[in-house]
């Protein structure tokens, strides 16, 4: 059972402790159901304390349970919490540190709350794309006020328990403990107390008794409605919430009840919703990995060094040093020092102007950044990670050097985009130290970190980076060694499909529009406007010596023979103005489509948006799975959370895994089976992956 009875003189007291946060799993629910009819049952006993043990009181369901029939057995949160209600004896909620969702639900149908200062308290439903479920949003508004209840309810953020105290009029609180360390006393305290007035058999305050009313009534949803339909473009949890709240204040408490159990269940079928709850749970997940257990030891990241002020050695220091970790950065003259250090310096101010970042914080970090031009001065760090130019005899001569300087059990980390982490780990003598740490740019900004696992390196290296990962913030997901990782491997396909849309008769403008409105953040040739065409020029030319067969459009290699590397040229795929970043369509590049189709014979098509995002999306799924399959991502999920964090993938969608199952994995193979049929496409491509046709036929998906 995951919640304690204990007796305390005439007062019981049942604490969940399912940990981390007391989730209201089907044990604890049956913990504290036994323990309301026990005490009730006692005669020696004349109230009734629920709280929680260790860290919460309650953080809601018990996210292990999501999906499975546990989840709504018998008793299940309503039940529980109308046993509370029902209790002959009063119950007192002892709320501290965490009191969220069904955890705040299940305190407002006790009797009489107490709550400790510093609680967190939410009802974060919405960032499922649920809403409550066990009667938030009719009970919220009934004791803190409409408005305020709303306002929770549609952002899921947490407010103290200090702050929500203070609302004019609020019920929520019957009493705030002085502290923290005093919460359980001052609980019994009130427990008893509360048994002395009703012990003449009066009623007990209930919260679905009370009013609930807004005085502008339709009007005041009607705004409200149109501002949350303004922040919530596809997701339509935020606009329900404002539903059921209002059904709070129009319709009799059972049925807002009913008003809220419908909403619910409505939306718990959503494709968003099921997206939100497989983020939730994909990104808790990508932190373990199979074969490294939790308990790992693992070394102490108490400084850092960084080779490299470009780019991305700039924004990787920043990381760091937001949280607070020094960092010294080496560069190999002066003067790429001073230009990193200037940008560093210009990324903060930019941020303490908006109002973002407070003067002395900055000053604070900045007094944690140095730099050198000597390999002597970073032999005592921790953690060093290279960000040098990208070609493997530039990252001999530094992992040569690193190897020579750096003090035993330092990591050894690169940034390569492309290079073999292996290769680079053989330039050593401690393999073992060394991984990839793959930032995206701007890496102060982008939440992707891949960790690049190389074949010798140590767990207790990985475990570290993914730890140190988490401090900085990053979403970390473990790749294996391949060419182009996890993320850019599969991005390889999705813009040699791109190419051949273009070939076929799409414009740019056409494609990008289709993948904006399926949900990217942007589309393929806007992408490759912002982060240069050279850059994939570059690679393209070092594939075709690899792999002189493969098939792709030439258009991208001629757009930049003619000059044009996107938004830093002031021309790309689209023109653009100066100073501004508006895609403008350019006749130059429609022309150079035109003449190149016309070489190759082509015959442009009219080319459907479906067709375009299927090619694009299923592209990128096909390659996952062989990734998959070949063991460079551990788990579908790591690669949902590689392109929702690092590519745009809309997150409404879930994931490009998540979406070809939702679309059903029969379907995903029908499509492709289709696009090997066109001739100008790559049909050995879309041979679907062994793992996917696998999967299609023993009807399972990915997830
Ligand atoms: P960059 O050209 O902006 O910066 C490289 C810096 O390294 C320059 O300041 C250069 O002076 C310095 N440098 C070169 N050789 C050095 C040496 N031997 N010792 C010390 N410093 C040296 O390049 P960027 O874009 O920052 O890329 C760096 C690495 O990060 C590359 O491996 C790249 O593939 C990778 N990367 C780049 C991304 C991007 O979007 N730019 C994204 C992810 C990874």
């Amino acid at each position: 059972m995951t919640a304690e009875y204990k007796v305390h003189g005439d007062v019981a007291v049942i604490s969940m402790a399912n940990p981390p946060v007391n989730g209201l799993g089907l044990s604890t629910r049956i913990g504290i159901t036994d323990g309301v009819a026990k005490a009730n049952a006692d005669s020696a006993i004349k109230a009734i304390v629920i709280t929680g043990a260790g860290k919460a009181f309650s953080g809601g369901a018990d996210i292990r349970e999501f999906g499975s029939a546990k989840a709504s057995q018998e008793p299940n949160l309503l039940s529980v919490i109308r046993v509370c209600e029902n209790s002959a004896k009063p119950v007192v909620a002892a709320i501290h540190s965490v009191a969220m969702g069904g955890g705040l639900e299940l305190a407002l149908g006790c009797h009489y709350r107490i709550a400790a200062p510093g609680a967190s308290i939410a009802l974060p439903e919405v960032k499922l794309g649920l809403i409550p479920g066990a009667g938030g949003t009719q009970r919220l508004p009934r004791v803190i006020g409409v408005e305020p209840a709303l306002n929770m309810i549609v952002s899921g953020e947490p407010i103290k328990s200090e702050m929500l105290a203070m609302l004019p009029g609020q019920k929520l609180f019957d009493k705030m403990a002085a502290s923290a360390e005093s919460l359980a006393e001052e609980a019994l305290a009130l427990a008893r107390q509360m048994a002395a007035v009703h012990a003449d058999g009066s009623a007990k305050p209930l919260v679905k008794n009370l009013p609930c009313k807004h005085p502008q009534g339709d009007a005041y949803f009607q705004f409200a409605r149109n501002m949350v339909k303004g922040m919530s473009k596809n997701f339509p949890a935020p606009g329900k919430c404002v539903d059921a709240v209002e059904a709070a204040t129009k319709q009799k408490f059972e049925e807002g009840m009913l008003t809220e159990r419908e909403i619910f269940t409505n939306l718990m079928m959503t494709p968003e919703s099921r997206a939100l709850r497989h983020i939730f749970i994909a990104d808790r997940a990508a932190s373990k990995i199979a074969d490294v257990p939790e308990d790992t030891p693992k070394r102490t990241i108490a400084s850092v060094a960084v080779i490299g002020a470009g780019t991305m050695g700039g924004g990787i220091s920043m990381n760091f040093l937001n949280a607070g970790i020094p960092v010294k950065i080496l560069e190999m003259k002066q003067d790429a020092l001073d230009r990193g250090l200037a940008t560093i310096r210009k990324n903060y101010e930019s941020q303490v102007k908006k109002g973002k970042l407070k003067q002395a914080k900055y000053d604070e970090r900045m007094a944690l950044l140095s730099t050198t031009l000597s390999y002597d001065d970073i032999g005592q760090a921790d953690l060093v990670i290279e960000a040098v130019f990208e070609e493997m005899g530039v990252k001999e001569a530094v992992f040569k050097k690193l190897d020579e300087v750096m003090k035993p059990g330092a990591i050894l980390a690169s940034n390569t985009s492309t290079l073999d982490v292996n290769k680079i780990a053989s330039f050593t003598q401690r393999p073992q130290d060394v991984v990839g740490m793959h930032f995206f740019s701007p890496a102060n900004v982008m939440k992707l970190l891949e960790v690049v696992r190389g074949a010798q390196t140590s767990k207790d290296v990985l475990a570290t980076v993914m730890a140190i990962g988490k401090k900085i913030k990053k979403t970390s997901v473990v790749s294996g060694v391949c060419d182009g990782f996890i993320g850019n491997r599969m991005i390889e396909q999705y813009s040699r499909q791109a190419g051949f849309l273009v070939d076929e008769g799409c414009t740019p403008a056409q494609v990008d529009k289709a993948v904006e409105k399926f949900g990217f953040a942007m589309g393929p040739f806007r992408m490759g406007d912002l982060a240069g065409n050279d850059i994939g020029w570059a690679i393209r030319k070092r594939r075709a010596l690899e792999r002189p067969n493969m098939m792709y459009s030439k258009t991208a290699d001629l757009l930049c023979e003619m000059g044009r590397f996107g938004q830093k040229t002031s021309a790309g795929w689209y023109d653009y103005q100066a100073g501004k970043r508006d895609a403008i369509p350019s006749k130059a590049v429609v022309d150079m489509i035109e003449t190149y189709r016309t070489s190759k014979g082509i015959t442009p098509r009219k080319i459907a948006d479906e067709e375009i995002v299927q090619r694009l999306v299923f592209a990128l799924v096909n390659e996952a799975a062989h990734i998959l399959e070949e063991g460079i991502a551990g788990k579908a999920s790591d690669i949902d959370m590689v392109y929702l964090t690092g590519y745009g993938f809309p997150i409404f969608r879930g994931g490009p895994m998540l979406y070809a199952d939702q679309v059903g994995l029969f379907n995903v193979v029908q499509a492709m089976h289709r696009f090997a049929q066109n001739p100008l496409d790559d049909a050995k491509f879309w041979q679907p992956a062994p793992l996917l046709a696998r999967l299609v036929n023993e009807g399972k998906n990915f997830n």
